[in-house]
């Protein structure tokens, strides 16, 4: 039995990786400042032996280190799940300030402890969103120049870059998983839930941002979940970088329009918006090259489409039990 710590422990992908480690015999310890967390995601864990929780603002690294402090056991902490981060890229748009608190310095603060506390393996949260916009060419790990074109992506860039150095001085192990668009259960953000709320609230019409054109790759977030412990587990090396995704051209945002829309209220009209964004600091098309990951021995059991029409079905049926 290992401690496990999560940093954004009370948001959506963590959550579900949180069931996953405590099933597999784990101990989890959950940080989160509740930005964007949901206390009552870990209402169901509170009577689970194996699990503990902070309310902690991972950029205060005094409050941080007393969190750690209080927490670590005679058998030190086995590993670092680091999760928190702004995940409102339009917000960080506004106040980059805001991407620089919650998506750089978490990840600074989990490095500077990480080293104090001698945690040996880091594994992190990153994106899509650090290549930038490379239009229909397919993105391979090792693709440049990385020019994001959202604070969020550049603050993944720049935690990724940290995170190269660390390893390079102390840090004897990081697992980087570059995440595509992650969709499921229990969801408080993304393209799903809007599209499902907005129809709940205006049966009769969806106003889509953008053409309807951007085309994105979407993975299950079991299935994300599956990827992270699978390269946990597997990857050998010290500073391990995959591209976590489906194989296939992704989907577009007409198609996820159309299948919210036929789910939720067949008879509504769409409407599109203009450009081919859906708001400044949107890649409005990416495609994944995941022979990496392949070789390693994962691949997702569902496609884009096949992900987002299971997701489609759980949200509708996690909002309509909030009615
Ligand atoms: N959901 C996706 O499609 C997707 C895609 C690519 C990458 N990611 C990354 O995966 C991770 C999890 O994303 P998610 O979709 O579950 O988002 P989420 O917003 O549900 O989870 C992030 C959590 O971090 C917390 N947090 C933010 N700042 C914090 C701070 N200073 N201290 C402590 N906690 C803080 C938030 O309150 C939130 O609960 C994030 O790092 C995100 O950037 C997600």
């Amino acid at each position: 039995m290992s401690l496990h710590v999560l940093t954004g422990g009370a948001g959506f992908i963590a959550t579900n990786l949180i069931r996953r480690l405590i099933d597999l015999g784990e101990t989890v310890f959950a940080l989160d400042d509740m930005s964007r967390g949901r206390p009552d995601f870990w209402a169901p864990l509170q009577d689970q032996p194996r699990f503990r929780s902070a309310i902690v603002d991972c950029a205060d690294l005094e409050a941080y280190r007393t969190a750690l402090d209080t927490t670590v056991n005679d058998g030190g902490i086995a590993a670092i799940w680091h999760l928190a981060a702004n995940s409102d890229i339009p917000a960080g748009i506004a106040d980059p300030r805001i991407d620089l608190q919650r998506t750089f310095l978490t990840t600074f603060n989990t490095l500077v402890l990480m080293r104090e506390f001698s945690i040996p393996t880091l594994n992190f949260a990153s994106s899509s969103a650090i290549y930038g916009d490379h239009g229909e060419t397919v993105i391979h790990e090792d693709i440049g120049p990385l020019e994001p074109i959202s604070n969020y992506g550049a603050m993944k860039l720049a935690s990724e870059a940290q995170i190269r150095a660390a390893v390079e001085a102390f840090l004897p192990k990081a697992n980087v998983f570059r995440f595509p668009n992650v969709v499921g259960v229990p969801a408080t953000h993304g393209v799903l839930i809007d599209f499902v709320d907005k129809l709940r609230a205006t049966p009769h019409r969806l106003d889509v941002l953008g053409d309807g054109t951007q085309r994105k790759a979407y993975l299950d977030v079991e299935e994300l979940v599956d990827a992270m412990l699978f390269i946990a587990a597997q990857a050998q090396g010290r500073h391990n970088v995959f591209n976590v995704g489906p194989p296939d051209r992704g989907v577009t945002v007409r198609e996820i329009a159309e299948a919210v829309r036929d789910r939720v209220s067949p008879g509504a009209e769409i409407r599109y918006g203009t450009g081919g964004r859906g708001w400044v600091g949107d890649v409005p098309r990416f495609r994944y090259a995941t022979d990496r990951l392949a070789a390693l021995g994962w691949r997702p059991q569902h496609d884009s489409i096949g992900a987002v029409r299971r997701a489609v079905d759980q949200i509708v049926a996690q909002e309509l039990g909030r009615r």
